[in-house]
């Protein structure tokens, strides 16, 4: 790449100023020296816009808020995918159909290259913490302008200014760090809600998964830290949090940095986090993801029954309902130990909804294994399950081993589906005539008279009502359940 992109950017610009070696000062000043440039377009009339295409879990859809965040402070202003002059691609590479779809929409975006000189494209994310996938983007991709990993995110401003001002390709990618850079100020869909990392990595090692590889090992932040994010977002009119992990029910085990809290109370893990964050007023909701069966306590469960406003939602992921297939997955835990989890999670919060991830063909799946898998989600009657091939990841233990023949995989996927589909039809109908706390979203898209709100085990429901309620818990009569929503009606004036 060596033809100039960006033209108004004088070649022998100097920063004159030194440049601060510690974060986040570092990053601050590169987002003054980027805000120059994007200054320079708008004097002469044009806005510079940006896209954040986000694929995969939870945790980059709130890293790509962040990112929007960023760039916004920049100057840029966010616009469709189909129109930006930057496209910022935060990949996924849990299975490689998520590779594959990165891929087709680079193809797609090479032509305007040469429709807007100032067209940028850069992709971060786990699959960028894959050194096959940079080489193939260094190679075959030469269009890329800038690419980064998991690790650092929160040096999108250094990294856009050195190539707004090099006028060359950088490729960043790094190592698990010793330090973790938060990048405050996200961009949210909803201003009312908003993820708040717990953690970072995972050490479990499960043999399909390419995780660990890519997020590095559990690192915890400490929860001092972590409250003061829930009372900042609170001031900014945040009432629903998420506390995310790629394993929170093993949040505390390797602390990033010195805590008070933690010195006077070694034994604190999350059950005692979620409490401290029930305590910070304000809030309405509190959710959480992910639980792993194996580290899920009756701590855990006994704090959730004590405190309403933690939503009565839990995904479980169980992947397989088979003993044999558990333990080659490293999982840890047996489908009646899964069983009796789940029954001591219905005895103690009878309301609530639990949702899981199953994965179908991992290596050396029998018929038998398979048909436990269906006992379990027939025994367990999830409200919603996300269903998964297996896919071959490079690296991880399982890709060695001798894989399923995709004909039968793929008759095993449809009668997964089959019954984890019906029994959660049943299961979302279960609250029709009750009466539900909603947060209120948005107006409806279909018909401007409703509004759109969800439930606390996230069921969508859409009943008439006015804008001035968004942002709001408010309660709703279900009137009628439709498979996987509801219609209502709205009882009485917002509740304080
Ligand atoms: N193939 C298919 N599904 C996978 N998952 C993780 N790794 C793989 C893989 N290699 C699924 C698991 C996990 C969810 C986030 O993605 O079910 O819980
Ligand atoms: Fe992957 Fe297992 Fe870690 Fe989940 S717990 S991220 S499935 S290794």
């Amino acid at each position: 790449m060596n033809e100039k992109i960006i033209s108004n950017i004088p070649e022998d610009y100097q920063i004159d100023e030194p440049i601060p070696e510690k974060e986040p000062d570092r990053q601050e000043f590169f987002i003054s020296l980027c805000r120059n440039y994007i200054k320079t377009y708008q004097e002469e009339g044009q806005q510079l816009t940006y896209a954040i295409v986000t694929f995969g879990c939870q945790m980059n859809t709130y890293d790509s808020e962040r990112l929007k965040g960023l760039l916004e402070r920049i100057g840029y202003r966010e616009a469709p995918e189909k129109e930006a002059d930057l496209v910022i691609f935060n990949t996924c590479t849990v299975r490689e159909n998520a590779n594959q779809r990165l891929y087709g929409h680079l193809g797609q975006l090479k032509p305007r290259k040469k429709e807007n000189p100032n067209f940028l494209i850069g992709l971060c994310g786990c699959m960028m913490q894959e050194p096959d996938v940079v080489e193939k983007i260094r190679k075959s991709y030469t269009f890329v302008d800038f690419v980064f990993g998991t690790y650092n995110l929160h040096r999108l401003p250094e990294l856009l200014f050195a190539r707004l001002h090099e006028n060359r390709r950088i490729i960043e990618v790094l190592p698990e760090p010793k330090e973790h850079v938060e990048i405050k100020g996200a961009k949210r869909k909803y201003p009312f809600k908003s993820g708040v990392n717990i953690m970072y990595g995972c050490n479990n090692f499960c043999t399909y998964c390419i995780v660990p590889y890519v997020r590095g090992r559990e690192r915890s932040r400490t929860p001092e830290d972590i409250l003061q994010d829930v009372k900042e977002l609170v001031t900014e009119g945040v009432r629903e949090i998420m506390l995310l992990g790629q394993n929170v029910n093993s949040y505390g085990t390797n602390f990033m940095e010195e805590s008070a809290i933690i010195s006077e109370k070694p034994d604190y893990g999350f059950p005692e986090l979620l409490e401290d964050v029930c305590k910070v007023p304000g809030l309405d909701r509190i959710r959480f993801m992910t639980s792993h069966p194996k580290d899920l306590s009756d701590r855990l469960i006994d704090v959730i029954a004590r405190n309403p406003k933690i939503c009565r939602h839990i995904h479980l992921p169980v992947q397989s309902g088979s003993t044999a297939l558990l333990e080659k997955m490293n999982r840890h835990y047996t489908k009646e130990q899964y069983l009796a989890l789940v029954d001591r999670i219905r005895e103690k919060l009878p309301d609530c909804s639990l949702t899981t991830d199953i994965m179908v063909g991992f290596p050396g799946e029998t018929e038998e294994d398979f048909l436990d898998t269906l006992d379990v989600v027939r025994k367990a009657r999830y409200d919603q399950a996300f269903t998964f091939i297996y896919s071959r990841r490079t690296g991880t233990p399982a890709a060695g081993w001798e894989q399923v023949p995709e004909d039968v995989v793929k008759d095993r996927f449809d009668r997964l589906l089959e019954v984890v589909n019906s029994i959660a039809h049943e299961r979302c109908g279960r609250f029709e005539g009750q009466t539900a706390e909603v947060m209120v979203e948005e107006i409806n898209a279909q018909d401007a008279s409703l509004l759109t709100g969800r439930m606390e085990n996230n069921i969508l429901v859409h009943f008439p009502g006015t804008a001035d309620l968004i942002g709001h818990l408010v309660p709703v009569r279900l009137t009628k359940a439709h498979g996987f929503y509801y219609t209502g009606e709205l009882l009485k004036e917002e509740r304080e």
